[in-house]
């Protein structure tokens, strides 16, 4: 048992990590590349750093798959499939393509362009495509983050890139030569920052035969923000030139502080599961945050569905099924819980726990992560409010960070059962409300290991039912 790294969370081994990069599915393995400085556990000159899993929780890392070159260092992207050598790179048999950004920092100010590599063994090795960079903007410094799909309907690769404050759309037949499409974003979601990391792809609205286009846009920190960086998205439409929002007003992936540059799975099985994995940090504290030899963690994987509520389309996230399967432990919960409150024992290790209760009109439930007499993580229910609050000002190690301490809060609807799926990491909590219609994901850094879980509540009694998972 260790308190120094999280169990069911990527981290690198040591050093720097941010954003996750080429998400891609290929014989029989997940691949999760990211953004990493070798050199040092802070932000510095980028590679992608490289590990794979089977099952989405047990990650191998494996040896640091891009080196910068004389093009820059390597910046966000995304990897494909080539299935049918749209490239010429694969005469033996499909193969990896990385699209990424090279960055560099010249005398006459920062240039960003789009480069790729491929590798014909798992992506074990990669070759830098002679030819690069294949997309580059004359004035532009903010020109990066590919992230390539194939439109069937078009037959052509697609390509969304963060341009500024906007998301341009390219479009390609072999991965190397690009025709601009359109531009997305001038006249809505949010600016208050730079975007970053987009994503577009089509998911079904549940419980009917439509799909809808959902694009995932990241705003980076900026002077002035409440909440320090995180991640927007919008429903629509997209015929394979021009992505259509079809409301203009910001939609939250995350109403927590520790999603960020969030993207999802390429080429898991055609009518299969999208999956998005984010970096579990904020740019704001991300480069002080109290860990010893590595620094920051990838999200859970988070599996993407989209349901209509209250007249809006939403992103709903679940927890894949390996996570469950993960733990050996289940412990089936049913207690009343009144003023007196109750305590739920814990093993040491992470804990899984899914608790179902008719939610109450008024008054407050609180659920509070013991770590010590002292520490605790506070999880606050308001149905008078109809508002969760998070409370991680006592958790342990805070003073890296003003915005650290302040609660993130939720607002949900009017709700008639309330369900909860929280799961506790060494240095974190995901939490998942009413079947993942909504999601706070927050770090911690507690001094000691979880001690218990004790809920209580000023609302009558109040009957839980759930399971917990060690
Ligand atoms: C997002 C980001 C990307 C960029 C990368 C650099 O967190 O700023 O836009 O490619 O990080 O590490």
């Amino acid at each position: 048992v260790n308190l120094s790294r999280p169990y069911l969370h990527y981290a690198p081994e040591k050093n720097w990590m941010n954003d996750p990069n080429g998400l891609v599915f290929f014989n029989n393995e997940y691949h999760l590349f990211y953004q990493y400085h070798p050199n040092g556990t802070t932000w510095g000159p980028m590679h992608w750093g490289h590990a794979v899993s089977r099952n989405l929780i047990d990650w191998e890392e494996l040896p640091i798959a891009l080196y910068p070159d004389q093009h820059g260092t390597i910046f966000s992207g995304s990897a494909v499939v080539d299935w049918h050598n749209t490239t010429g790179f694969f005469n033996d048999g499909p193969g990896l393509v990385a699209i990424f950004t090279h960055h560099k920092e010249t005398d006459s100010g920062i240039v960003q362009s789009q480069s790729l590599a491929y590798s014909t063994d798992s992506g074990r090795t990669w070759i830098k495509y002679e030819g690069n960079p294949v997309l580059s903007h004359p004035s532009n410094p903010d020109f990066r983050d590919p992230k390539v799909f194939w439109h069937d309907e078009s037959d052509k690769w697609v390509m969304v890139l963060a341009t500024g404050q906007t998301i341009s759309i390219y479009s390609s037949q072999n991965l190397i030569n690009w025709v601009f499409e359109s531009e997305f974003g001038t006249n809505v979601g949010s600016h208050e920052g730079v975007w970053e990391c987009p994503d577009l792809f089509a998911l079904k609205v549940e419980g009917t035969n439509e799909d809808k286009w959902v694009m995932i846009v990241s705003i980076g920190d900026g002077e002035g923000l409440a909440y320090g960086s995180r991640t927007q998205y919008f429903t629509g439409s997209f015929d394979g030139k021009t992505f259509i929002s079809e409301h203009s007003e910001a939609k939250w992936l995350d109403d927590g502080r520790d999603q960020y540059a969030g993207v999802t799975f390429s080429d898991i099985p055609a009518d299969s599961r999208r999956i998005l994995i984010g970096w579990m940090s904020n740019w704001r504290y991300a480069n002080q945050v109290p860990t010893d030899s590595w620094r920051s963690q990838m999200t859970l994987p988070r599996e993407l569905t989209l349901k209509e509520c209250e007249g809006h389309t939403k992103l709903v996230q679940h927890f894949p099924k390996e996570l469950e399967q993960w733990f050996n432990h289940t412990t089936e919960i049913e207690r009343t819980v009144n003023s007196n409150g109750i305590n739920i024992d814990v093993e040491q290790g992470p804990v899984y726990l899914d608790l179902n209760t008719p939610c109450p009109k008024s008054g407050e439930l609180q659920i509070a992560l013991n770590y010590s007499d002292q520490t605790h993580t506070v999880i606050q229910f308001n149905f008078n409010e109809k508002k969760l609050s998070l409370k991680r000002s006592n958790s342990g190690k805070v003073d890296f960070s003003e915005l650290f301490s302040k609660d993130q809060e939720l607002f949900f609807r009017d709700l008639t059962e309330l369900q909860l799926t929280m799961v506790i990491d060494t240095f974190s909590v995901e939490l998942l409300m009413n079947n993942g219609e909504y999601a706070l994901t927050s770090l911690q850094f507690p001094d000691e290991f979880l001690k218990g879980i004790s809920l209580k509540t000023d609302a009558g009694e109040v009957l839980i039912k759930g399971v917990m998972k060690q």
